[in-house]
Order: structure tokens, then sequence, then C-alpha cells
């Protein structure tokens, strides 16, 4: 089954085309992150604007990288939720016009959902159940992937994504938007003791999670010794700061791991490509002797192809919609 899927819920619109939920015959994305970086962050008009110029176009391109025609596809999926209103519904209306020219069927894919089944194009031995570490600029959540299609959240951020403090801290240091990957590297070497950052614990709820405080601090620490003239270590700041956030992620999804019992743990979302979370990660799940699921560094951010995976499995169970399907803001990932 060939799926053409579309994305746009925040700044990239990309379009691939995905075989039988797993094989990626072509993935192509137009980033608008230059025109974004001049403001420090997404600009919803100007991303709604860059969407409508991108989205047929690269829908065209998909087909024809994948050495297909568009009488060789057998259904369109698109995100429709959660995301920037206005970007969501350039991609959910463009979907709902190619699916109606071409008489397809029209599949309706929840973003976080699809940055799960990133995991499934690396890992053809990767099926349900398992917990899915889900961090990305708008989402931190440990999810219950109990199948393809029915999952729910465990536990999760009460206020700030773990993406978002790292974009935050890293306009302050002015490493520019998005700020995590310029972190990462930043980090690379740095003490990552050097400084103490607050890893929150939320009491009674073991799996949820708090990075506004980090936040708040990390903005005091780095003010406070700009105004007494202080430099920073900025290697060890940025090492320290990875360490804070790495050291709230990681032991709830080891824990998540043991309470559902299911052995098996992926990541998803743009976080998910830190070198240091990887890398606690897999030496977390070394000494619990869970087995470990990465998504490819290419997979990790925002891209189609996790939308054709998932859309694949969503058509399997049935979830298809109909000419009135809508794009949400917001939207809990156990409806789907
Ligand atoms: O999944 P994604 O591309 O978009 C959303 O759905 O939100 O995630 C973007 C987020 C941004 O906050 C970005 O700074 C962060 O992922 N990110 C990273 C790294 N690469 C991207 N954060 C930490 N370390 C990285 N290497």
């Amino acid at each position: 089954m060939n799926i053409l899927a579309i994305e746009s819920s925040c700044d990239d619109t990309a379009a691939a085309v995905v075989r039988d939920g797993r094989e990626v015959l072509s993935g192509c994305v137009s980033s608008q992150i230059e025109m974004h970086a001049i403001y420090g962050g997404v600009v919803p008009e100007i991303a709604s604007r860059k969407h409508v110029e991108a989205v047929a176009g690269l829908a065209d391109k998909a087909v024809s990288d994948a050495g297909l025609t568009k009488s060789d596809l057998d259904a369109i999926a698109v995100t429709y939720a959660p995301g920037l209103i206005g970007a969501v519904l350039v991609g959910v209306n463009f979907a709902k016009g190619a699916a109606l020219a071409l008489g397809l069927p029209l599949i309706p894919v929840h973003h976080v959902r699809g940055h799960i089944a990133a995991n499934y194009i690396a890992h053809p031995d990767l099926t349900p159940p398992f917990v899915c570490l889900c961090v990305s600029g708008g989402t931190t959540a440990i999810v219950d992937v109990r199948s393809y299609t029915e999952m729910s959240v465990l536990g999760g951020t009460r206020d700030d994504a773990a993406g978002e403090c790292f974009d935050k801290v890293a306009r302050v240091l002015g490493l520019g938007y998005p700020g995590g990957d310029p972190m990462d590297k930043l980090a690379q070497g740095g003490d990552d003791s050097k400084y103490v950052l607050p890893v929150a614990h939320v009491a009674g709820a073991e799996l949820d999670m708090s990075f506004s405080g980090l936040k708040t601090a990390s903005l005091n620490l780095i003010h406070n010794a700009q105004q007494k003239g202080e430099a920073l270590d900025l290697p060890a700041f940025a090492a320290s700061f990875g360490r804070a956030v790495s050291d709230s992620l990681v032991p709830r999804v080891i824990a998540a791991a043991k309470m559902t019992g299911y052995g098996k743990i992926a990541v998803a979302g743009g976080v998910a490509a830190n070198s240091r979370v990887r890398a606690d990660l897999q030496a977390a799940c070394a000494a619990s002797g869970d087995r470990l699921f990465l998504p490819e560094l290419k997979y990790c951010g925002d891209n189609a192809a996790m939308i054709g995976c998932q859309g694949f499995y969503e058509f399997q169970a049935g979830h298809t919609a109909g000419w009135d399907l809508n794009a949400f803001a917001t939207r809990d990932i156990s409806l789907g």
C-alpha cells in the first residue's frame, strides 16, 4: 500500500511516500527555519503562508522521487493535530483536495503518534506494546503504546516541554533558533557538574515532570552572570543543562517500562536527537535490561515519512476520515 503523507504542523512543510508502513520510498522537506530565526521563534502566520506556497510542489516531488505516478497511490495521510492551527489547516485542506481529486481514502494522523512511528522505519523488529518517551518542542510525555493505534499518556510535563526549554535558554545565550542542536553541540566536552541545576519531582506522580523551574533557574544564572560581568563557562553550562534534562527524562521512562512490564523503550521527537539523552538511555537500558529503540537522527524532527508510517496502521484499523475532517491545535493522543 503506497501512502502519500503530508506534514505541516509547525515550521516544516513535508511530503513523503511510504509503502506498507515501514518502507520510505521518498521524503522531502521545505524548512522555514531561516525565516523564523529572524524572530527567535515560529511566527504562525508566516508558517501558514509558507506551507501554502510549498505543499503542492513537495507532494508532486515526493511522488516522482518515489518513482511512482499519482495512479500508484492508495491513500493520503495527513497530520490533523496537534500543532499551530493555521499551519495544520493548510496540510489538512491540501490532503483533502488531493484525496478527493484522486478518489483515495483520507487518513488523519495525530502528530505525536507519527513521531512514535518514526521508530518503525529503523527497527523492523519493533512491534507494540512498548513505552515511548516523546520529547519535542511542544510535547514531553511518556506514552503507553499498547498497539499500533491504542495509546495513552502515562506521565508528562506539567508545564514546559523539554524542547521549548532548550529553545528558550539557547535564545538567551544567543545560540539562535531552534536551540536544542546548538546547545547539544556546545555541551560536548563540557563539565556537566560545574553548574547545579534543578531536576523537579512532582509529588505523588512518579512519571510526571516539570521544566519551568529548570528554565527559570537557567535564565537567572545567565542573567546574574551577565549583571556581574562574569563569563559563563558555556560548554560546562550547556553540559549541566543537558544533564538536568536527561536526569528528568531517563529515570521516568525506565520506571514506566518497569511499571508496564513491556521491557521495550522507544524515543521520539526532536529532543530524541540529543546526544546526552541518547547516551544516558543506552546506559540506563543496559543496566535495566530493557531493549532500547532510537529513531534515526533524520527522523527525530518533524517529517512526513513518520506520518505515512502511522497512517498505514491507522488505515489498517479502519481510521479514515470523511470530507468534513477538521484540524485541531490540541488533541489527546489516546483519541487518535
Ligand atoms: O519534533 P520537533 O522537530 O518539532 C516538534 O514537533 O516540536 O522538535 C523540535 C524540538 C526543538 O525544541 C529543538 O530545539 C529540539 O527539538 N531539538 C533538540 C535537538 N535537536 C532538536 N533538543 C536537544 N538536543 C538536540 N540535539
